[in-house]
């Protein structure tokens, strides 16, 4: 019985355990993020006679056809003395300040085309314009891959996005700016003029429109993912707690089953030993039926073993 009840016990604690490293392994989806490494790499390859303050557009590569993407090199120094007034739907003004501080680099232009959905899937938006991104990176060595994002900021006035190729927005929508940070997160704003959003720091930008559908709730879906994963997170809590007490308490059952059981079987052991009296008793430890005898004289210590 010790045995039986301290191996279920060992069981339940494996049972919940297991279930922890779905859990912890539940982690965003990263597709945009190996996305944005691929671009980089695209768009360096397009400096083959680099030079400074040019736009030079890329070729991806075939399986990612649709998606367009471009480098500019400049210097840090003139990008905040001058900015960069037109570089492709980017309006940046004077004020951009790079850091950590590098000589030159390069920002790295997106259009993601038909493939806006795929890797920024909404729910409850339609894109009105591609996902466009605008990155910023080390301009040290054309050739290097993998690199890290520097961190831009606008510090006088903000960077404008002028979407072009806009679908017409349906009667009595709002157009929606939508702004993914390089970490994932998910931002909402207001057109600042027609077709045109703003920001101070680099990322995805798009022009959104909430879809009239009966949804009531609708999000983006890095969040709704998010918010479905945290619930499948909670579920997943919540059922592994209410399995460990169903068990537990189906265990308890069993344990108080048993032990009436084997009251039962003492008292009848105790009738049937009263009814044939110390005759029997002799015959039955005599004649191999001990372990009866035997169950009834342990029975105590199993008692006292599991009483609370
Ligand atoms: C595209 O194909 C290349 C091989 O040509 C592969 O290495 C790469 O992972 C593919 N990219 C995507 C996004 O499917
Ligand atoms: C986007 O369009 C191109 C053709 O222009 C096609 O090859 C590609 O498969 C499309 N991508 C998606 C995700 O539909
Ligand atoms: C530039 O990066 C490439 C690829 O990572 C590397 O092979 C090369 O040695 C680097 N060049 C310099 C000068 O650091
Ligand atoms: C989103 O935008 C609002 C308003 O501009 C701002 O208060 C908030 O901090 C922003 N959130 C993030 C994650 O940047």
């Amino acid at each position: 019985m010790g045995l039986l009840f301290r191996s279920l016990v060992v069981l339940v604690m494996l049972l919940s355990s297991s279930w922890l490293p779905i859990i912890v392994s539940q982690s965003p989806a990263s597709s945009a993020h190996v996305l944005d490494v691929i671009l980089q790499d695209y768009a360096y390859r397009a400096f083959v006679h680099p030079r400074t303050g040019v736009t030079f557009d890329g070729r991806v590569p075939s399986n990612l056809t649709g998606i367009k993407v471009a480098g500019m090199r400049l210097r840090s120094g003139s990008l905040r003395s001058r900015g960069v007034p037109d570089y492709k739907e980017f309006r940046i003004p004077v004020g951009v300040v790079v850091q950590p501080y590098v000589e030159r680099l390069v920002l790295v232009y997106q259009n993601l085309g038909n493939w806006s959905n795929v890797y920024y899937p909404l729910s409850g938006y339609t894109y009105l314009a591609p996902m466009l991104g605008l990155l910023a990176y080390d301009a040290v060595n054309l050739s290097a891959t993998n690199l890290p994002e520097l961190d831009i900021r606008a510090s006088i006035s903000p960077i404008n996005i002028h979407f072009t190729n806009v679908k017409s927005v349906p009667d009595g929508s709002v157009a929606k700016c939508l702004w993914f940070d390089l970490r994932g997160n998910v931002n909402f704003s207001n057109v600042v003029s027609k077709n045109t959003c703003s920001t101070a720091q680099q990322g995805h930008f798009a022009l959104v429109v909430e879809k009239p559908a009966p949804s009531p709730a609708p999000a983006p879906s890095a969040v709704s993912h998010k918010k479905k994963k945290n619930m499948k997170k909670v579920w997943i809590i919540v059922g592994s707690v209410l399995g460990g007490i169903i068990l537990l308490t189906l265990l308890a059952m069993l344990l108080s089953w048993f032990k009436k059981y084997q009251q039962k079987k003492k008292m009848q052991h105790m009738e049937k030993a009263s009814e044939v009296g110390e005759a029997l008793r002799m015959t039955s430890v005599g004649s191999g039926k001990a372990p009866a005898a035997m169950g009834t004289r342990t029975q105590p210590t199993l008692e006292t073993e599991y009483a609370p």
